[in-house]
């Protein structure tokens, strides 16, 4: 392997700095911490580190925005901003494609072909469904006529992951600024830059100043932790782990914010006998090692009807220890580097932990040795361990799943629940009544049958139990994005 390919010639990585009312800021001391590429562990860039000052800055710019020239915007004005910033992203998605892969480690193919056409696709939804939105009415016999009106909720907090940056910044943002929002973002720390460009791109779209701000910096006791406890955010929207999800809703109580959280996952993949083992396994490598199984959705805990298991595990093993490992700027690379030092040996550890607690690795298990520079995990298949070993209890969230056989359906729906979480579920099967009766008794907010990753931007995205509060997706986005009011006239 060759570790000069692993930048991109023609795009180079970019310093980051605040995006507040309009215009790009230092911080008031002007302090940075550094931007490191997890594939080749080198410096990038400096990134400005924000803290309460500068949220509150961008807090009163977009508190100010609220009622300025964006109000006065019609529900086609924003629309036509909105599709603006989709086509913005499109006409520039070699250059993010390139900087999402350099900051987060992902290939560089899988940005270009998911992540940046996806976040561009969330504007130009919410483009179109804003303008063909309707409201609710109802007629109380003679007596009265009742409707309601949506009004924006305020400022919008927006914390975001560094797993899928800039998408799951837009999949926010797009509903947001459609229901007339203001808002202030604040990138993972470890990935600043694609949300840096982003801020620009609102800008050119016509997005008027104050409406998008961005304020770089960590979360505890940094930027995170003041937008949280500012007085005037009104909502709070976060994607990331369930503790901080905890953390968030105590710092917010006080004001009583809004909050929709998109959390952890420990999703089960349920392989019945009577499914299509070639496309189950098709499917599985994605759903096991897509984005290096850093992805909220991914199928980590993998159950296998008995009758399959080996079959499964012969077919499974022998397609994983295909895939290409390393350089994220190689055509053929499949799993790039996880996000950071601090994350690959707490992956590595739970491997660790799977050995001592009697696991058997079939494949992986260790660094790719290929490479002495950059955060690469082989992709993982732990089989032996029983169910309540740490790999299979734990959100590990590297490319790292487990197997496990079964031999009822009871069983295994009892298995899959058994989880303080609750975001995804695939079901493998060919029979539709069993399908059908499984998927109505698995306690997850999105369930998938014979399929993993699909997605209709109209449908409730979200999670159950500890994964989640709230839905977003289509109507269910303005339900947050939104403060309803209902009018009653006597007639
Ligand atoms: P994290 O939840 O700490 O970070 C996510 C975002 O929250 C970042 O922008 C961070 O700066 C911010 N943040 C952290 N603490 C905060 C606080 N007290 N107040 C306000 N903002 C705060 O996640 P982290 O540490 O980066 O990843 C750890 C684990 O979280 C992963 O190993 C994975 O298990 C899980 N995770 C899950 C994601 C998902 O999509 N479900 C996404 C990212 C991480
Ligand atoms: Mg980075």
């Amino acid at each position: 392997m060759h570790l000069k390919e692993k930048s991109n010639q023609k795009v180079r990585p970019i310093d980051c700095r605040h995006f507040i009312n309009g215009e790009y800021r230092d911080s008031f001391d002007m302090k940075t911490f550094e931007n490191m590429n997890p594939a080749t562990e080198e410096i990038i860039g400096r990134v400005s580190e924000g803290g309460k000052k500068e949220v509150d800055e961008a807090v009163k710019a977009a508190k100010t925005a609220l009622k300025g020239p964006w109000k006065t915007f019609t529900s086609s004005q924003r629309s036509v901003v909105l599709r603006r910033i989709g086509d913005l992203i499109l006409e520039r998605k070699e250059e993010l494609a390139a900087l999402e892969s350099m900051d987060t480690g992902k290939p560089y193919q899988m940005a270009l072909e998911i992540d940046i056409p996806r976040a561009a696709y969330n504007f130009h939804f919410f483009a179109d469904y804003l303008t063909s939105m309707g409201t609710e009415a109802y007629q109380q016999d003679q007596q009265a006529l009742h409707y309601s009106i949506r009004r924006p909720v305020g400022v919008v907090g927006m914390i975001n992951p560094w797993n899928l940056p800039l998408l799951l910044l837009t999949w926010k943002m797009a509903p947001c600024l459609a229901a007339g929002n203001t808002a202030v973002m604040k990138p993972a720390e470890q990935t600043p830059m694609t949300a840096t460009v982003l801020a620009e791109i609102c800008k050119e779209a016509g997005v008027p100043d104050g409406v998008v701000n961005l304020v770089h910096g960590f979360g505890p006791g940094s930027a995170g932790a003041a937008i949280t406890e500012h007085p005037d955010v009104d909502a709070v929207t976060f994607t990331g782990e369930t503790k901080t999800g905890t953390a968030i809703m105590k710092a917010a109580a006080p004001s009583l914010k809004k909050l929709s959280y998109e959390l952890g996952g420990k999703n089960p993949n349920i392989i019945f006998a009577d499914s299509d083992l070639d496309e189950v396994i098709d499917t599985t490598l994605k759903s096991s090692f897509m984005n290096q199984g850093e992805v909220c959705l991914c199928g980590s805990r993998i159950y296998v009807e008995s009758s399959v298991y080996e079959s499964f595990l012969e077919k499974f093993v022998a397609r994983t220890k295909e895939l290409t490992v390393g350089d994220p700027f190689r055509d053929e690379t499949k799993v790039g580097a996880v996000i950071s030092k601090e994350h690959y040996d707490r992956v590595l550890g739970y491997i660790q932990s799977a050995r001592d607690e009697g696991g058997t690795i079939l494949a992986g298990g260790s660094r790719l040795q290929e490479e002495d520079k950059g955060y690469f995990i082989m992709p993982t298949i732990i089989v032996g361990l029983d169910k309540d070993a740490t790999c299979v209890r734990e959100e590990i969230f590297g490319p790292v799943v487990t197997v496990i056989p079964f031999e009822t359906e009871e069983e295994v729906i009892e298995q899959a629940n058994d989880t303080h979480y609750g975001l995804g579920t695939t079901i493998w099967t060919n029979d539709l009544r069993r399908a059908h009766r499984v998927a109505h008794q698995i306690e997850a907010g999105i369930i998938w049958v014979n399929t993993w990753y699909l997605r209709d931007l109209r449908t409730p995205f979200g999670g159950m139990k500890q994964s989640g509060i709230g839905r977003e997706g289509g109507m269910h986005s303005f339900e947050f994005y939104s403060e309803l009011s209902n009018i009653t006239i006597k007639l």
